[in-house]
């Protein structure tokens, strides 16, 4: 696996940690911390240094090897590996790419037909690097089917952040816009701010930027207006977990773009790898929903707390927009338009 200097996740040189970029600290610093430890690790899923479904399972699986390669005792060995990954999984509830990534470390040690512990960790680590790996090239795939969809000097309005810093390389929300311009396509990104965790304002803006592409940054609750001067001629959203029927959670505010550019007749895309689609989830309904720290409405991005003290708050992060509001999924296999079943995809070469 060959790094490069924007990759938000990788592995150690040494292999006795993983290395990420903060993205807390984005965009004033561009920060590269190193994380060897199970409790620092819970904290930077928990607390979004580390963000993003697919970049949380790239983590995940490397973070896995790392802890797993400081157990002590043999006997014990299987179970505290078990432990580790189940503390992993607790970080955070929504984004299946989080448990999708420790399964698949975890089954690759335990199917790897020998007791051998080198053996063992050399197998957990391929597998890390194979979903890191894999992740690359479906980006890329997404991005290319992603372009298909929309013409040169299109206004796309996003939310969240579903670009490199959350994925690999090109994302996949921002790869049709970042892909498109390495082409030749000049498209205008209207990036909601993503209250309250400022996911837009930080980081799509950060990366488009980068890109150079036209962005005109927008509060969440303007989103109605841009879409109805005319502005607007698709939304592109990524995924933390979709259901079988097509219901997908992504970030907060997810769904009342979708529900708006409905009203206004715009397109809504979702960006979902397979890796994000979970087969135990019927319907959205079945999706849990992370509630997060009042602070984060109150204080977070404020010099000091702006709202009274004591106030009641309500912060989920995530919300689910229902599948009849989504004009199509972008996976890597394919575009799934509205009415199309998603379990077929997952099968698919
Ligand atoms: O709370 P976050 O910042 O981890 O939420 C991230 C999102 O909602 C992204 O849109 C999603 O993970 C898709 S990233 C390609």
């Amino acid at each position: 696996m060959i790094y490069n200097e924007n990759d938000s996740v990788r592995l150690s040189a040494d292999e006795k940690s993983v290395v990420i970029i903060d993205q807390t600290l984005l965009p004033g610093e561009k920060r590269f911390i190193s994380l060897n430890n199970a409790q620092e690790i819970f904290e930077a899923i928990y607390r979004l240094k580390v963000r993003g479904a697919p970049a949380i399972g790239i983590f995940a699986g490397y973070a896995l090897f790392v802890l797993t390669c400081q157990i002590k005792d043999d006997e014990d060995f299987f179970a505290e590996l078990d432990q580790t990954a189940d503390f992993l999984n607790s970080s955070r509830p929504t984004a299946v790419n989080l448990s999708w990534a420790l399964n698949r470390v975890k089954n690759a040690a335990l199917s790897c037909g020998s007791r051998r512990r080198e053996d063992i960790l050399k197998a957990m680590k391929s597998e890390a690097l194979k979903i890191h790996q894999e992740d690359i090239e479906v980006c890329q795939r997404m991005s290319r089917y992603g372009l298909s969809l929309i013409n040169d000097g299109d206004g796309i309005l996003t939310h969240c952040n579903a670009g490199a810093l959350a994925t690999s390389r090109y994302g996949t929300g921002l790869g049709p816009l970042i892909y498109g311009a390495e082409n030749g396509y000049n498209f205008h990104a209207y990036i909601d701010e993503t209250r309250p965790l400022m996911q837009g304002a930080r980081l799509t803006a950060y990366e488009l930027m980068n890109a150079g592409i036209e962005c005109t940054l927008i509060c969440d609750n303007m989103a109605g207006l841009v879409m109805s001067q005319g502005k607007i001629q698709a939304c592109f959203a990524g995924c933390d977990r979709a259901a079988l029927n097509g219901d997908c959670a992504n970030k907060i505010g997810t769904s009342s773009v979708a529900v708006l550019a409905d009203y206004y007749k715009i397109p809504f895309y979702i960006f979902c790898p397979t890796s994000t689609i979970d087969i135990d989830c019927k319907t959205g309904k079945d999706i849990i929903i992370e509630e997060r720290k009042p602070e984060e409405i109150t204080d977070l991005y404020f010099d000091g707390q702006i709202a009274p003290q004591g106030i009641e708050c309500y912060n989920p992060a995530f919300d689910v927009t229902d599948h009849s509001l989504i004009t199509a999924i972008i996976t890597e296999k394919g575009i799934i338009r509205r009415g199309e079943a998603l379990e077929q995809i997952i099968s698919a070469e």
